[in-house]
């Protein structure tokens, strides 16, 4: 039996509380019980409405309830950022593996605290990159890392957002901190991340631009959850950090590549995307369309040009064992990655038979940290070159 607990009952608490549930209905026998033990949030009716709708036993308003239980084997940290390094501190004393949400921290030197933290502790240290788990993005790595693209030329990642176009939309965690702690952070995390897992490590940076389009936002009259719309005072809050951030970068194998990540992006609600080219293929993904991607690799009409559609079927990553329906064409999203995140966190601390692939570390997610610092400096230096870490 595993025990479990989400710190965190918002936007994506919920998704993590609900992977937990879903755990052990996807892949192999292998996992033990899981048991839904505690969902923790300082908004106390948030917790307890989770926590009946996700099955877990207890709602608590406290996180420092969850580390001082200890029937609690497993932790999902799911907060503000800036709260992500202590509470993983205490996780981690008490004994608990810990599964903590992107970006890994607040800031570069609490970041850097918890590698210290992953590198001593005795328990599975790991980081949310739920997109890592799109069976189409892993069937994109594949065909990367199996040659079928030839040398890669070019990477190109967005992430263009609209949650933070509408200027009245209330203030909230995400406003605050320094420039790089807005949408490099929040949204960009992710698409760093599925570059470098892709494409291999970032080496430089250069050509940093931040820009912020919404200066202040109105003070919210009580709680906010994600990019909730909510009651807001006349007060207004000072906007601390970037809405949209463009950089290019090389990767340590002389790639080139370009990213752009804007929260003010109209229209788009969730706008991941990247394309990738070699000298004999290419593929391109969109979030928007979660259970497909273009691919081009020269076959069965080399020579012709155009790409061709897959859909996710049982012939990509994930997809057998990962779909109560077993049969292509049946879509898959959201939910779903976050599933088998939580699945590759357990088996990770079950030591399962054929797990799925494991999570990202805190050293992979300090690292993406270190892009978004060197890209912050860039900005600073007029778009300079700077070296990662
Ligand atoms: N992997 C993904 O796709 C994904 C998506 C969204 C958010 N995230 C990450 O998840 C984390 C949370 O983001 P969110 O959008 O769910 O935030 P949110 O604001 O919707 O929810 C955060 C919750 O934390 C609670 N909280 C605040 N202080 C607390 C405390 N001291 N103890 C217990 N609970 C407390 C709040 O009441 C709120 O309900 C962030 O790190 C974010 O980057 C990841």
């Amino acid at each position: 039996m595993i025990s479990v607990a989400v710190i965190g009952a918002g936007m994506a608490g919920r998704s993590h509380a609900a992977a937990y549930r879903q755990a052990n209905t996807v892949f192999g026998r292998g996992l033990p019980p899981i048991r839904l033990a505690t969902i923790a949030d300082a908004n106390l009716p948030l917790a307890e409405d989770a926590a009946e709708r996700y099955g877990f036993e207890n709602a608590v308003s406290s996180w420092e309830t969850v580390a001082e239980d200890p029937s609690i084997d497993a932790v999902s940290i799911v907060v503000a950022n800036s709260l992500h390094r202590p509470i993983a501190e205490a996780l981690v004393t008490a004994g608990k593996h810990v599964l903590c949400e992107k970006p890994l921290a607040g800031s570069l030197a609490d970041a850097r605290a918890m590698v210290d933290l992953e590198r001593d502790a005795d328990v599975v240290t790991a980081v949310g990159y739920t997109y890592r788990r799109n069976p189409a993005i892993a069937a994109i790595r594949e065909h990367v890392l199996g040659g079928d693209f030839g040398d890669l030329s070019l990477f190109h990642g967005r992430y263009w957002c609209d949650y933070a176009c509408n200027p009245r939309s209330p203030f909230s965690w995400r406003y605050q901190g320094g420039m790089g702690t807005g949408a490099l952070a929040d949204i960009g995390a992710h698409v760093i991340d599925l570059g470098e897992y892709i494409c291999g490590p970032i080496e430089s940076v250069s050509g940093g631009a931040l820009s912020v389009q919404v200066a202040k936002r109105p003070l919210p009259l009580g709680a906010v959850v994600g990019h909730d719309a909510a009651p807001v005072s006349d007060e207004l809050g000072e906007v601390e950090n970037e809405d949209t951030a463009a950089f290019s970068a090389r990767f340590r194998s002389g790639l080139a590549a370009s990213f752009s990540v804007s929260r003010t992006a109209f229209g788009l609600p969730n706008g991941l995307g990247f394309d990738v080219y070699g000298l004999s293929g290419r593929a391109s993904f969109d979030l928007h369309r979660p259970a497909e991607y273009l691919l081009d690799d020269g076959q069965p009409r080399a020579g012709t040009g155009g790409a061709r559609q897959v859909i996710a079927g049982p012939q990509l990553p994930y997809f057998r064992g990962g779909y109560p329906m077993q049969a292509p064409g049946v879509g898959g999203g959201n939910a779903e990655m976050f599933i088998y995140q939580a699945r590759a966190f357990l088996d990770q601390i079950a030591g399962t038979a054929d797990p799925v692939p494991p999570n990202a570390t805190f050293v992979d997610a300090l690292h993406t940290m270190e892009v978004i610092q060197a890209v912050v400096e860039s900005a600073g230096a007029g778009g300079a070159p700077v070296r990662v870490g």
